[in-house]
């Protein structure tokens, strides 16, 4: 066991080097408050900034689901990875080469189950993907894809940007890579870029002679591709990835690695349809451009974009489906809390074709600046289908439709907004369909709001564990501050002593990191290292999140309440070694301490965050 590495002094590198504020702020917007900066949680549903990123402790919290940890806990969690993975991705960004496994059981792996993980699929994606590219640069094989991509007009820079590659008009091109790298087959043929085949046993190439577009994730890992045909006669136009434990088609936009900065930076963000609208639109200088990949609009697409932005413009092409396609959208994002605009392209054109025309970029941020809030946007359509079938504003079939429509908005979700958001809405519902605001009011309060299905990326809380008695609190502070063990060592000491905990989970946690704080120059970043599982170092940062906001993370006031929790938990001791009558004491004492501290919760409403401190 000893002998093979066991990965720790890899994460420790990984974790110095990685800047966990500009990591995380690359996920989400920060915003800096004293030390440290909040923001959005991404990992629960929620409009007001609950994430604290914490740089000095090189952690991150939110204090209202609970989720937190490190630099490796924050990408494990936003992209659904493994822990593996999360090292491999960390490591590559700050350039440092891992320590290869020397075969035997894989070290500090956590989640990584049987079949092909996660980190196996990216990396095959990654080998395919510089196979299309050196495909497409190759004289003879690339030729075609070449043409193609001349004749759109599309920039090498494009190219480059896009990581465009191409598959070559063969059955075995990548099949013949993975042979001679000696790669497994299984990991390839889960991300779908070969198959078996049927008769005679063997694999042969997925994509085959087609334009291939590598579907990027926020960090530019190729996730998914999508291959359009060369030839007309080839079917279907596009070929894309199917769905594996890496790709959802549901909840990826295209472009997102080139979009990701210019959409926080504008607070915008603009969805359009194809992959080669995306492109022509960074290539003209529209660079908050993605796409959807050919399906619906749902929830996933939103969490995506609603932490980069405030307000999505979605681009629709100008005929019946797209007006379709756009009314479906603005449901989806009916009660988002973000501002959803409307652009609807002139009939029969997609943003690649009118920016290719004269003026194009002009046209195109007219196209965009004509943009309507989705709400009117929405009434307007109504509005519409009313007129075409000929009901009279103001009669009672208008208004018995104004308001099966309002009933509908109410179902959406009109009344989970925030109240200055309903009333906007109301108010212009009202105006946009000529009714008096209290009927819209009226309507509303008649249906009750229905959940909304948010693809199952519900609300969760992490089970929190909550110190309780004077040693666990001491536990806390020295967590939060191990520098503590320097100046007391022998209260340190005693505290990390794992049996006192008995066999509840704060044992473990005291097992795992007491040599450390005892042993080393200690630091709440190294600290968060050393714990291997990650559910003890959410616990253990929200220990610490909880300590340092009940002292303001002032040194003199958590020494003072390390002090006081320690002078408790010697009191206890000793009146535990004053036999029965003792006993018969703190058991008062506790029992009117637990009472105190019932009271004084009460008082506070019962809310969980507003835990008082035990009372001694
Ligand atoms: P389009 O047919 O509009 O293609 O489909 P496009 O992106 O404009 O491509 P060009 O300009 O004709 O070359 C829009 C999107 O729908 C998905 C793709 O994501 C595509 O970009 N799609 C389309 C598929 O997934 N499969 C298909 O067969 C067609
Ligand atoms: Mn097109």
């Amino acid at each position: 066991m000893s002998a093979l590495h066991d990965g720790a002094e890899d994460r420790r590198k990984v974790l110095d080097a990685t800047d966990i504020v500009r990591l995380i702020g690359e996920h989400v917007t920060l915003r800096p408050k004293g030390r440290e900066y909040v923001g959005l949680c991404p990992f629960h549903d929620d409009h007001k900034p609950s994430m604290c990123v914490v740089p000095h402790k090189h952690m991150f919290h939110c204090f209202s689901c609970g989720s937190g940890g490190n630099a490796f806990d924050f990408m494990m969690k936003f992209h659904g990875m493994e822990f593996r993975e999360a090292l491999r991705v960390l490591a590559d960004r700050a350039g440092i080469e891992l320590t290869p496994w020397k075969g035997g059981a894989k070290p500090g792996v956590e989640g990584e189950g049987a079949g092909v993980s996660r980190d196996e699929l990216a990396r095959a994606n990654r080998t395919a993907w510089d196979f299309f590219r050196a495909i497409y640069r190759h004289p003879e094989h690339g030729a075609a894809a070449r043409a193609l991509v001349k004749r759109r007009g599309m920039s090498d820079e494009m190219v480059e940007r896009f990581g465009v590659g191409a598959s070559p008009d063969r059955w075995d091109g990548l099949v013949k890579v993975i042979e001679g790298k000696g790669l497994d087959f299984a990991a390839f043929a889960a991300a779908g870029l070969i198959k078996r085949r049927e008769q005679g046993g063997g694999w042969y190439d997925a994509f085959r002679n087609r334009l291939m577009f590598p579907i990027l994730d926020q960090i530019g890992r190729p996730i998914a591709f999508g291959g359009r045909k060369l030839r007309d006669e080839d079917e279907p136009k596009y070929l894309n990835s199917p769905e594996s434990a890496l790709f959802h088609k549901g909840s990826t936009l295209y472009g997102i690695h080139a979009a990701g900065s210019a959409i926080r930076e504008s607070r915008v963000c603009v969805i359009t349809e194809g992959y080669t609208d995306v492109i022509a639109c960074h290539q003209h200088g529209f660079a908050q451009v993605v796409a959807t990949l050919g399906t619906a609009f749902t929830h996933g697409h939103v969490s995506q974009v609603r932490r980069l932005c405030d307000r999505v413009v979605l681009l629709f092409d100008g005929d019946t489906a797209g007006e379709k396609a756009a009314e479906r959208a603005c449901e989806v994002f009916f009660g988002e809390g973000m501002d959803v605009d409307v652009a609807i392209l002139p009939a029969g054109s997609d943003p690649d074709d009118l920016l290719k025309e004269g003026e194009g970029g002009a046209r195109f941020s007219e196209v965009l600046g004509a943009a309507e809030p989705a709400l009117e946007f929405q009434i307007r359509r109504v509005r519409q289908r009313l007129i075409d079938r000929g009901v009279r504003a103001g009669s009672l079939a208008w208004a018995q439709e104004v308001e099966a429509q309002v009933v509908r908005f109410a179902e959406m979700g009109l009344s989970s907004l925030s109240p200055i958001r309903r009333q906007t809405v109301i108010k212009r519902l009202a105006s946009v369909a000529g009714v008096d605001p209290s009927i819209v009011v009226a309507a509303v309060a008649s249906v009750r709001s229905r959940p909304k299905d948010r693809g199952g990326e519900g609300e969760r809380r992490a089970a929190k564990i909550v110190p309780k008695t004077a040693r666990e609190h001491a536990l806390a502070c020295l967590l939060a501050r191990p520098e503590l063990a320097r100046d007391f060592q022998r209260d340190a000491r005693d505290i990390v002593e794992a049996v006192a905990y008995g066999s509840g989970p704060l044992s473990g946690i005291a097992a795992s990191v007491g040599s450390f704080i005892l042993e080393h120059t200690p630091s709440s970043e190294g600290l968060l290292a050393t714990l291997e599982d990650p559910t003890q170092r959410e616990s253990v940062v929200a220990m610490i999140a909880e300590v340092d906001r009940s002292t303001e993370g002032d040194a003199e006031r958590h020494i003072r309440m390390w002090n006081d929790c320690i002078r408790r938990v010697r009191t206890e001791a000793a009146s535990a070694e004053d036999g029965e009558r003792g006993e018969r004491d703190s058991l008062a004492r506790v029992g009117a301490a637990l009472e105190a501290f019932r009271d004084r919760h009460k008082e506070l409403g019962g809310n969980p965050l507003a835990r008082p401190r035990v009372v001694s």
